[in-house]
C-alpha cells in the first residue's frame, strides 16, 4: 500500500517531549506543522513549544489513542514506550518507527539476539536471568564486564562496571533487574555512531559517522563528520544502512559502535529516533537530524545530509548550574561560530542534560577546539 504523504499544515504527535520531542517540535513548526506531544511530566522540555501537551504515563493506551486522533502521523523520541500503546496509535494513525522496530530495539537481550542472528558485528555477550547466571557469565567473559539492564537504561544508568564472578551478587542488586546483558568489557579505540533516515516511500539518507568521547559513560563531546580512517566510516555506514533495511525502519536509527584497537568495527546499540550525538547537524548539514525526522514520519522526501561545515558539540551537565556563580552565558555568546542551545529545564541535577554548546570550524578539529574553549569559558 503506498503511504500518504502529510503536507505542511498537518498535525505530528510525538510520544515524549524531553528535549529530542522539543527540538523534533521546533524544526515541525519552522516546517508549518502543528505538534502535539504525550511526556508523563507536565513540565516536560517540549510543553511550550507545542500546540498540545497531554500528560499521560507512556502505558496509558486511551491517552496514546487521543495523541493519534489528532495527528496525522505520529513518531516518537524515547523507547521507553508500551508496545500497547505504540499499537493502539497505529489504529488511527501511522506509527513511525512503529512496534515492530521497537520490540527489537527496547530490549537489550532482544536487541543483541536479533543483531546476531542478522550476522551483525558485536562483542562477546551473555543474558543472565539470576545472580548464579550473572556469575556464570561474567566468569565466561573473562572477568572485566559491563552489566546492564535489559529495559530502560540511558547515559549509562542501569549499568554497572564488574571485574570479576565474585561482583556479581552485589551487581544483580545493584540493578535489580529480572534481566541483564553482560558483555565483556572491550578495548575501544574510538566511539562513532551513524544516523539513517528511512521514509516509508523506501527512500534512505545517511549521514556521516560521526566521532563520540565518553565520559563517565555519558556522551562529553561529538564531532561531525567524524575524523575517522575512510575504510571504517564506510564499514560503518554500510553496518548501519543494512540494520535499518533488515529492520525496516520508518524514521530514523541511529547505530552507535565501537572501533577497537585491533581495528574491528563492533555494533554497541541501536536508538530508532535523534541523537545526542548528531545534535551537530543542526549546525553543520543542510537538515538536521530533526527536521530529518520530520520528512521521514511525514513521507516526504527527504533533505540533503550534507555537511556544510564541520561542527562539534560539547554537552551541558546540570552540574554546571550547581556550580557556584553557575554558567557565565554572556562570555560563550561573544564567541563567534559558537551557538548555545539549551532545554527548558527546569530543576539541574547532576549529570542530567540541560543543554549543549555547537561550534563549526574550518576542519572537525577546529570545531572542536573552539566548542571546547567555549564550554571552558561557559566554565564546564
Ligand atoms: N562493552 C563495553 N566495553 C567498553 N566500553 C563500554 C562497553 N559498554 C559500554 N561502554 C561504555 O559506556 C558507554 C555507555 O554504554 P551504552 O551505550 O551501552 O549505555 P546507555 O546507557 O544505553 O547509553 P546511551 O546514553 O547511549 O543510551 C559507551 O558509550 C561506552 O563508552
Ligand atoms: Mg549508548
Amino acid at each position: 500500500m503506498k503511504s500518504r504523504v502529510v503536507l505542511p499544515g498537518g498535525t505530528i504527535g510525538i510520544l515524549g517531549g524531553g528535549q529530542l520531542g522539543r527540538m523534533m517540535a521546533l524544526a515541525a513548526r519552522t516546517l508549518g506543522f502543528q505538534v502535539k506531544a504525550l511526556d508523563p511530566d507536565a513540565t516536560c522540555p517540549a510543553l511550550s513549544v507545542v500546540d498540545e501537551c497531554i500528560t499521560a504515563s507512556f502505558a496509558d493506551e486511551g491517552a496514546a489513542e487521543k495523541l493519534a486522533r489528532g495527528s496525522d502521523t505520529v513518531t516518537l523520541e524515547i523507547e521507553k514506550v508500551a508496545l500497547s500503546t505504540l499499537e493502539a496509535v497505529a489504529r488511527h494513525a501511522p506509527m513511525r518507527p512503529g512496534a515492530d522496530v521497537l520490540r527489537v530495539v527496547q530490549h537489550r537481550g532482544r536487541q543483541k539476539g536479533w543483531l546476531a542472528q542478522g550476522g551483525f558485528p558485536l562483542g562477546p555477550w551473555r543474558e543472565a536471568h539470576s545472580a548464579a547466571e550473572l556469575a556464570e557469565a561474567i566468569g565466561a567473559l573473562g572477568g572485566r564486564c559491563f552489566v546492564k539492564s535489559s529495559e530502560g537504561g540511558y547515559d549509562g544508568r542501569g549499568q554497572v562496571e564488574v571485574t570479576s564472578s565474585a561482583d556479581a551478587p552485589t551487581a544483580w542488586q545493584e540493578l535489580g533487574e529480572r534481566s541483564v546483558v553482560v558483555e565483556a568489557a572491550l578495548d575501544l579505540q574510538s566511539e562513532l555512531s551513524v544516523l539513517v533516515a528511512r521514509s516509508p516511500r523506501g527512500e534512505t539518507a545517511v549521514y556521516p559517522p560521526a566521532y563520540n568521547h565518553h565520559e563517565e559513560r555519558i556522551l562529553a563531546w561529538s564531532l561531525l563528520p567524524g575524523p575517522l580512517p575512510e575504510k571504517v566510516s564506510a564499514r560503518a555506514t554500510e553496518v548501519a544502512r543494512a540494520i535499518t533495511e533488515a529492520l525496516q525502519v520508518e524514521g530514523l536509527l541511529v547505530v552507535e559502535m565501537f572501533l577497537l584497537r585491533d581495528g574491528s568495527l563492533l555494533v554497541n546499540e541501536l536508538a530508532p529516533r535523534p541523537h545526542n550525538s548528531f545534535h551537530s547537524t543542526e549546525v553543520a548539514c543542510l537538515t538536521s537530524q530533526f527536521e530529518q525526522a520530520v520528512r521521514a514520519a511525514c513521507n516526504l522526501p527527504l533533505g540533503s545530509v550534507e555537511v556544510v561545515r564541520p561542527a562539534a558539540i560539547v554537552n551541558l551537565l546540570g552540574d554546571l548550574w550547581l556550580k557556584e556563580g553557575g554558567p557565565r552565558f554572556e562570555d560563550v555568546l561573544a564567541m563567534p561560530g559558537v551557538r548555545l542551545h539549551l532545554y527548558g529545564k527546569r530543576d539541574a541535577r547532576k549529570g542530567r542534560k540541560m543543554g549543549h554548546l555547537s561550534a563549526v570550524g574550518s576542519t572537525p578539529e577546529d570545531a572542536l577546539a573552539r566548542v571546547k574553549a567555549a564550554a571552558t569559558a561557559l566554565g564546564v
